[in-house]
């Protein structure tokens, strides 16, 4: 059977995942969604146009969805859907600072998604992430599994893109790995980078590869902060499309998500961003590495962090 996967949420993060999973080709069809009027269907039939330029077959499907959920048939048999739904921050805002406004939003899709693609795997984008992705389980009630969020290959990225500039090499010659929170309890893993096979903590002094970790953390506020109004979407979009086809293509791929942990670094009841083996049934396990103490520490903090976030959404 084709592939199908549903992207909720037309507006920037939204369109460029639709625009990059139907690139890949791999789908039978893309569905773009959005509460805008005429706004999917108008993406969708541009980006359609594109396929004999880009050369791929995937089609693009808009759909508007309304406040009882008019619309949402359309997402029917789908194998994936990334959650894009929900406002971007504003200079100077936290990601913390859009937990209400969007866990309404979310809750809503959510509960959309359950009654209409009770099988899909559920990829969650929108921020605060860690907060959203344990919200939209709770209001699928599907297992927990099946609904993991987008931030360390993001976070990973950017980490690494930076290290490529620093140092001047290619991208694909860095290893790098960030773990934790998506916000101030992200933990890059400098003991987990390598360029070239050599361990970072050979290349660079201590100093800058802190740097480079601040740098990581904080690496969502520069685009904002750049960009003065919405936020970044075309790393955030290319990490949501890779996880969607890793799902697809039942990979078994390690990569760093947002995933429920239970048990692993003496971590429980959390949603918190860890390595895990993707495939058809979205998390197929946690993988557990070797990290530093101080790393450990920082996982665990994160944990505690989200950890009582996650659990006042329960209320929203
Ligand atoms: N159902 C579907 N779409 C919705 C809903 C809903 N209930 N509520 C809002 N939307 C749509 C908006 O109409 C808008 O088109 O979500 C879209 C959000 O798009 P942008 O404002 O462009 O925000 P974007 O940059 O795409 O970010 C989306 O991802 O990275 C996170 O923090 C970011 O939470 C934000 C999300």
């Amino acid at each position: 059977m084709g592939k199908k996967v549903t992207v909720v949420g037309a507006g920037f993060y939204g369109s460029t995942t639709a625009q990059r999973l139907a690139e890949y080709d791999i789908f039978d069809t893309v569905v773009l969604t959005d509460i805008i009027d005429g706004k999917p269907a108008g993406l969708a039939l541009d980006m359609n146009q594109s396929r004999p330029i880009e050369g791929f077959e995937t089609k693009v499907v808009g759909v508007t969805t309304g406040p009882n959920g008019e619309g949402y048939e359309a997402i029917e048999g789908s194998d994936v859907v990334v959650v894009t739904a929900g406002l971007p921050r504003k200079p100077g805002m936290s990601r913390m600072d859009l937990l209400e406004v969007n866990a309404k939003i979310v809750r809503q899709v959510a509960e959309n998604i359950a009654k209409y693609a009770p099988n899909a795997v559920v990829i969650v984008v929108s921020n605060p992430v860690d907060e959203m992705t344990a919200l939209a389980q709770l209001a699928t009630q599907f297992p927990k599994n099946r609904v993991f969020g987008q931030a360390g290959v993001l976070d990973t990225a950017r980490f690494t893109n930076s290290i490529a500039e620093t140092l001047a090499v290619p991208v694909k010659s860095v290893k790098a790995l960030t773990l934790g929170s998506h916000g101030d309890t992200m933990v890059p893993v400098p003991s987990r980078c390598t360029v070239d096979g050599k361990p970072l903590s050979d290349l660079l002094p201590a100093e800058k590869i802190e740097e480079l970790v601040v740098r990581t953390r904080n690496g969502g506020a520069e685009v904002v902060a750049l960009l003065k109004t919405g936020s970044a979407y075309y790393a955030p979009s290319a990490a949501a499309a890779r996880m969607a086809k890793a799902v697809v293509e039942d990979s078994g791929e390690v990569l760093p998500v947002c995933a429920w942990v239970d048990g692993e670094y003496g971590i429980s009841g959390v949603y918190l961003g860890v390595e895990a083996q993707i495939g058809a049934e979205g998390i197929k396990k946690v993988v557990e590495d070797k990290l530093t103490d101080t790393e450990i520490a920082g996982l665990k903090e994160a944990a505690e962090a989200v950890r009582a976030k996650q659990a006042d959404v329960a209320s929203l």
